[in-house]
């Protein structure tokens, strides 16, 4: 078999290189025990081998290695015979394939990088990619619920539970996380992403890399990360799937780019490009952000993938002629493998042929997405991720399923709790259970779930029975879908079928209490899952008004992959809850909140409209120049309003409540100006004031009055979870540097101006308690 020998060849290449490598070196470092440069050195010696490897490559299976395909076929049984299925099996198998998508379990995913090794002449392990989004099996809430925790460690540990879980499976390799911001909730991918903030993305973008990577991508329990959509995917015009993003250059660099670049300091093994198309140009063939940007000025060391046909959908753009200029550009561009479109593999080895492309542009890629194979461990052994016993103890154990339900905890957002009618008490009370979703165990495990059961989550009700000493009476009301959800077929949530409503209302009539489960589907959002209507969908919200008005004692428990506006239940529904897609503990998380045991302390990441026709509606604005008076007159027409409706928003971002309450006083800051490169130093006391232990999220917000470009009204610079007691104090300090208080020009370049600046603390984006100083030169 000629594998054999060739695999002799690149084991003896490998050697020889990284012999010469360490006799080199052991001069360098026989007086050091600095571990950066020992940690250097070791990706050193991974360049070496792998420029002994790619020394012996042919140009197809350097091409090959930068080829991705998703799995096409059932990998345990018959290998398919015609076709295309034929062809990339053959590919597969002579090395023209760096990378399989979505194959998964040990045994599929032994089979496959059996094919690769034991066939093909080299035997270059493949990369098993995999959307490991919140959680693997064991599901942890959408990540735009884990960002309301505003809970970082706690986001990390649940990237790296999804990470053990998803290695466990054969998976090397997760495209998440997926660091878009984005302001639009009429973008069904808004579940996926951390809110609307920069500074807060930044923040969970370097959580999530680092949870899925740990210290060590070589760990059995780690797998690589990739930082996606790069860039600009979160603005999809009007919130429309796949739309171009039309934004300036001072909104690339201060909004979309800060998590990127975040990802990228956090040693994020991949980025992948996005669909979308910025300043006329697709972002799969961006020069600009994929090879100057981000591999140039940014010194991103990892590879680049496409997003799915993303390369030759170019074509579709109107960007490319056809799919071998499609390939042109986007390896021209900087992207370094090709999801799923074979456009690198049919149309690379022509261009370099003819000229077109140079082969060293190649090798450049190659290089990149062999290092990350040496990182995770690949070259040592290929199937150091498939062991089925570890598989068996690991996915879905009781270790798992309690982190996920702490983070599911964290996750909820208390939004209204008016006489304190929530938490409910635990005894002798009748209550109503009512709506499409309350009794749904697959909803609640929210979009983007490959490889978790379908219904395998504990639904709200299957929760609130948990707690056995008051009376639970169930009636749906209403369905909320009328054809089954899946994730790629589309939805039917057209429901006029109101029959439930009767025994429903008799329900609530008769109970001390309701608890109504209302909102969107788990698969309602997500991927091509864009809205123009963001109210409850179906019959929801007539049940709603009708079940209001025979019980006043109602608790809304919203289930939602994005912000709703529910702008009629804000006003008269006593209680409110915001649930998201909490995952697979969805129902044990949210009863605890409502009994108690748990005392929410989630704040929006994203801030809720009143109506559609709010959208754009974020936080960190800017001022128009009108109204220049802030209080302008009653009937004074002529400044930046809507007639028809407030200004305000709903719920504002960072927005949300406790069973306790929290007061602050005393906003402190050391000095009236500082020098540029100083420490600005801000205290705040923060008391519990109210009857419950509690934790809140204290928020630092600046302003910069007056820059070369105009600057936000209010921008996200610090926040603090802190615990406290009930009746117990703290003082809680925060300190700014040039990093908080600079900016990026229109240019990308990061300014710090000497001048005013505002600070506000507090408990969300209208925090009141204020203070400003001046910054010299
Ligand atoms: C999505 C990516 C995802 C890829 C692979 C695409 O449709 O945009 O985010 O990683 O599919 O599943």
């Amino acid at each position: 078999m000629p594998y054999k020998t060739d695999r002799i060849k690149w084991c003896l290449s490998i050697s020889l290189g990284l012999s010469a490598f360490i006799f080199l070196n052991s001069f360098r470092f026989a007086n050091t025990s600095n571990l950066l440069e020992m940690q250097r050195s070791q990706t050193d010696s991974i360049d070496v081998k792998v420029d002994s490897i790619l020394k012996i490559m042919t140009l197809e299976e350097k091409v090959g290695q930068m080829n991705q395909y998703n799995g096409f076929w059932d990998v345990t049984g018959p290998s398919p015979k015609d076709g295309n299925a034929a062809k990339k099996y053959e590919d597969i198998k002579s090395g023209r394939v760096g990378s399989m998508l979505t194959v998964r379990g040990v045994d599929q995913v032994r089979e496959v990088q059996k094919l690769v090794v034991e066939e093909s002449r080299l035997g270059i392990p493949l990369l098993i990619g995999f959307d490991v989004i919140h959680g693997y099996k064991t599901l942890s809430p959408i990540p735009l619920a884990e960002a309301a925790s505003w809970d970082i460690e706690a986001i990390k540990k649940s990237a790296a539970v999804a990470a053990s879980e998803a290695a466990a499976s054969g998976i090397n390799w997760t495209f998440a996380p997926m660091v878009d911001i984005s302001r639009d909730p009429r973008w069904g991918r808004v579940m996926e992403g951390a809110g609307e903030d920069p500074y807060l993305g930044s923040k969970i973008a370097r959580a999530r890399v680092e949870g899925f990577q740990g210290k060590n991508l070589n760990a059995i329990n780690t797998i690589a990360a990739t930082a996606k959509h790069f860039a600009a995917y979160g603005f999809a015009e009007a919130g429309k799937e796949y739309n171009k993003a039309d934004i300036g250059t001072v909104t690339l660099h201060n909004m979309v780019l800060p998590p990127f670049k975040a990802a990228n300091q956090a040693g994020v093994s991949t980025f992948m490009t996005g669909f979308n198309e910025f300043n006329g140009i697709p972002v799969t063939g961006s020069e600009y952000l994929l090879r100057d940007l981000l591999k140039n000025k940014w010194g991103f060391q990892g590879f680049v993938i496409s997003d799915w046909a993303s390369i030759e959908e170019m074509v579709t753009h109107g960007y490319a002629r056809d799919k071998a200029d499609a390939a042109n550009k986007a390896v021209k561009a900087g992207v370094d493998m090709d999801m799923e479109s074979s456009s690198f593999v049919d149309e690379l080895i022509g261009l370099i042929q003819a000229g077109a492309v140079r082969e060293e542009l190649i090798d450049d890629a190659v290089r990149r997405i062999l290092k990350v194979k040496f990182l995770l461990g690949l070259f040592d052994d290929p199937y150091k991720y498939c062991d089925v016993e570890r598989e068996l103890q690991t996915i879905g154990c009781e270790e798992n399923r309690k982190a996920v339900l702490d983070m599911a905890k964290k996750s909820i957002v208390l939004l209204k709790n008016e006489n304190n009618l929530l938490p409910l008490k635990k005894q002798g009370q009748k209550i109503a259970v009512i709506g499409p979703l309350a009794d749904d165990s697959n909803s609640v495990l929210g979009s983007w779930r490959i490889a978790s059961e379908d219904s395998s989550g504990v639904s709200i009700l299957e929760g609130l029975k948990q707690y056995t000493g008051n009376k639970l009476i169930f009636k749906k009301g209403a369905d909320l879908i009328t054809n089954k959800p899946t994730f790629i077929n589309e939805l039917e949530f057209n429901t006029t079928d109101k029959s439930g409503f009767e025994e429903a209302l008799l329900a609530a009539k008769a109970a001390d209490v309701v608890i109504m489960v209302l909102g969107e589907h788990g698969f309602q959002s997500g991927e091509g899952r864009s809205r123009t209507q963001l109210d409850l969908p179906g019959v929801q919200q007539e049940l709603m008004e009708e079940v209001f008005k025979v019980n006043k004692n109602c608790i809304l428990v919203l289930n939602n992959g994005r912000p709703l506006a529910i702008e009629w239940a804000a006003e008269h529904i006593p209680s409110i809850v915001e649930a998201w897609h909490l995952g697979t503990e969805t129902g044990n998380a949210v009863a605890q909140v409502l009994y108690g045991d748990y005392n929410p302390s989630g704040k929006l990441p994203m801030t809720f409209p009143r109506n559609v026709g709010q959208i754009p509606i974020y936080y960190n604005h800017k001022n128009t120049g009108r109204p220049v008076d802030p209080q302008p007159g009653e009937n004074m027409v002529f400044w930046s309003h809507y007639s028809d409706i407030k200004n305000a928003p709903l719920f504002p971002f960072g927005y949300g409540l406790s069973y306790t309450s929290f007061n602050y006083s005393n906003l402190n800051i050391e000095k009236e100006s500082y020098a540029v490169n100083e420490e600005v130093q801000i205290s705040v006391e923060l008391i519990n004031t109210g009857d419950y232990d509690g934790k809140e999220v204290v928020q630092l917000y600046i302003r910069d009055l007056f820059a070369k470009i105009v600057r936000p009204v209010r921008e996200l610079k610090g926040f603090q979870l802190v615990e406290l007691k009930k009746g117990e104090s703290k003082i809680i300090k925060f300190s700014l540097t040039s990093e908080e208080l600079g900016f990026y020009d229109q240019d990308g370049n990061f300014t710090v101006e000497p001048g005013e600046f505002e600070i506000f603390v507090g408990t969300d984006s209208n925090a009141s308690l204020k203070t400003r100083f001046l910054l010299k030169e």
